[in-house]
């Protein structure tokens, strides 16, 4: 493999000096970008873009062209591994993902099985494969996953919701099916996830989307806890470098302690907390990733810059800091703001790095 030409996300993460702040974006391969619609068009459906590797890789790469960014992040879903246990994910158009055989009772969850990574999902590996070698070395691969409490809310609704009245009906009413769907979703995702390791991945990030909806307590025992079985069964090491883990749960700031405690490398904040006060309460134990509202990107080149400003001044001085949006990219971004909060982040970052 070609030497890593542009390490900074890697040293951010660990926090090693950096010469200014490393910036990746949520979803930076995605509908706001033209060439993006014009190849997930060639491909057919989102589905059969997700599992043709070369046109995967395409639009990996793409964003990479238009901006200086530091990292690349495999272009999937998070749902192909229920996908992979045979629930049939499809995407209605306009509509969000849906499942053809979503997962209701004890017995729908003891017929599932653990995907085998080079089998049913071999085009994820395939995909990381094709992309590390055209990406030659210039940034670092992330390679993700959903987190088991965040695939189950979509596995047992069957689609997206708002108010999860299935899968927390379950979770109060039946604990038990619910936590023996989390733990053949934690095992698989350790698979999954070392699979992608092994394929070439040099980071990995755990996206815990609708961890926001529980408790206190519930997020401890049907998010969390599954987030650490995961946490300690990733391989951590790759070509003698370390792979960080970067763990993300949406609406979670109050539990940025215990999320620090698993051991993980970082921790993804959406918008919803002073990146300042993140910092003092858990910077001593991981990096952070985030935080800019996405609807900033709406605004004046002016604007975003100064937003900018505010959060890189909120960190302060040092490494461990990688900017990123709180949540994904709107598809109905100006792409040339993209390059100013690009831009923004290299230009500002260098005096926290002196
Ligand atoms: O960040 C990246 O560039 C990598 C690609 C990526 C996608 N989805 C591509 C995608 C990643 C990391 C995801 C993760 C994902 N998928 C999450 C977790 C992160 C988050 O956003 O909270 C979730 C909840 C999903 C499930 C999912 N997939 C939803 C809710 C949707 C949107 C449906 C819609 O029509 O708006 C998708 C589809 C999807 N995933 C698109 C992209 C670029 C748009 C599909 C298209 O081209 O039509």
């Amino acid at each position: 493999m070609s030497e890593l030409k542009n390490d900074r996300f890697l040293r951010a993460l660990l926090k090693q000096p950096v010469d200014t702040t490393p910036i990746w974006i949520m979803r930076q391969a995605g509908r706001y970008l033209p060439e993006y619609r014009a190849t997930r068009a060639r491909a057919g459906s989102f589905m059969d873009l997700c599992k043709n590797p070369e046109l995967a890789c395409e639009v990996t790469l793409q964003p990479l062209e238009r901006y200086a960014l530091d990292a690349a992040i495999l272009f999937s879903d998070i749902l192909t591994v229920p996908d992979a246990m045979g629930l049939g994910l499809y995407f209605a158009e306009g509509e969000g993902p849906r499942f053809t055989n979503p997962v209701q009772s004890m017995a729908d969850i003891e017929k599932i099985g653990i995907p085998d990574p080079e089998g049913e999902l071999q085009y994820v590996m395939n995909a990381v494969r094709t992309i590390r070698r055209e990406l030659d070395g210039r940034v670092p691969l992330i390679g993700f996953t959903g987190s088991p409490w965040t695939l189950a809310t979509y596995m047992v609704e069957g689609s997206s919701s708002k108010e999860f009245a299935k899968v927390k009906g379950m979770l109060y009413d039946n604990p038990k099916a619910l936590h023996l769907l989390l733990d053949k979703l934690a095992d698989s995702i350790i698979l999954y996830l070392n699979a992608q390791i092994a394929a070439g991945a040099q980071a990995a990030m755990i996206f815990d989307t609708w961890g926001g909806s529980l408790t206190p307590a519930t997020y401890r025992e049907f998010s969390l806890r599954y987030m650490q079985k995961i946490v300690d069964g990733v391989t951590r090491e790759n070509d003698g470098r370390k792979v960080p883990v970067i763990l993300f749960t949406k609406g979670g700031a109050q539990w940025l302690e215990p999320m620090a405690d698993t051991g993980c490398d970082g921790l993804g904040l959406d918008w919803t907390i002073n990146i300042a006060d993140a910092r003092a309460r858990v910077g001593d134990k991981v990096a952070l990733q985030g935080n800019m509202d996405p609807c900033v990107l709406y605004a004046s080149p002016e604007v975003i810059r100064q937003q900018v400003a505010d959060i890189l001044a909120s960190y302060g001085q040092g490494s461990g800091h990688v900017f990123n949006l709180g949540h994904g990219i709107h598809q109905h971004i100006n792409p040339e703001n993209v390059a100013v909060l690009v831009d923004a982040v290299h230009e500002l970052g260098r005096q926290y790095h002196a």
